[in-house]
């Protein structure tokens, strides 16, 4: 059996002191949520404050990235060490929109997830594909390649996947239940020919791309469907608490 894990992706939202009032009502809400891991992933602005809100709860923090060097002279970066020293537990690594904007590739998701790993940090390594990507047959391609080049090297039992297909993510337009779990089957073969099958059974792999309350229960009732990748819909204590209480 695999615990769920919804972690809600807050990207450029939230200032810092608005943090600490959204976590506490998602502690309240998700007081019950027995079996579901509960991840806020805050700005980095907003971590020390997050990280007081959730200190003694079940709410566990993440960030929403992370560099892979332990320091040195990279202007604008974060360190696995910084974000341990805050009380960060998870980080998200490889989003499409950091792929599509940042300049992300799999090279780079690798070397973070080492780092993330190394420092004792749970990666939520995200992986999909972008609408001409699967308009053009290419999904099972695409996902098998970010699994084999991201998780390259390195101990896979430790990490957390977020399936999110990018002409999910923001659209309202949600991937059926039937196409994510074709694509998370997919995802645990794939780890499976890498690390076996009892390591691949044991990771758990999270859909991400317009998840709510309504579609939750559903998305995550199916076999290879572990959790969550929340972005709007964490952004409120209401809806990012259905979304858990749906995995209950
Ligand atoms: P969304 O974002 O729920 O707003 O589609 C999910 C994500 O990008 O992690």
């Amino acid at each position: 059996m695999r615990t769920k894990i919804v972690a809600g992706n807050w990207k450029m939202n939230k200032a810092a002191s608005e943090a600490a009032a959204l976590i506490e009502g998602i502690k309240n809400a998700t007081a019950d949520a027995a079996g579901v891991e509960v991840v806020v992933c805050p700005p980095f602005t907003g971590l020390k404050d997050a990280a007081a809100a959730c200190a003694g709860s079940h709410v566990k923090l993440g960030a929403q990235n992370v560099h892979w060097e332990p320091s040195g002279a990279y202007t604008g970066e974060i360190s696995a060490g910084m974000l341990k020293d805050l009380g960060v537990t998870h980080v998200i690594i490889g989003h499409s929109e950091r792929r599509q904007y940042f300049g992300e590739t799999d090279e780079t998701v690798n070397k973070r997830t080492k780092a993330a790993l190394a420092a004792g940090l749970v990666p939520l390594v995200c992986v999909g594909e972008t609408l001409g990507e699967r308009d053009a047959g290419q999904m099972d391609e695409v996902v098998v390649r970010q699994i084999k080049l991201g998780l390259a090297d390195l101990d896979i039992a430790k990490v957390v996947i977020a399936y999110e297909p990018v002409w999910a993510i923001g659209t309202g337009r949600t991937a059926s239940p039937a196409q994510a779990q074709e694509a998370h089957a997919l995802i645990r073969r794939t780890l499976a020919e890498m690390a076996g099958g009892d390591v691949a059974n044991g990771v758990r792999i999270q859909y991400g791309g317009s998840m709510k309350p309504e579609n939750a229960k559903e998305l995550m009732g199916q076999p290879d469907i572990d959790g969550g990748l929340i972005g709007g819909a964490a952004l409120t204590a209401d809806s990012f608490a259905a979304i858990v209480m749906a995995g209950v």
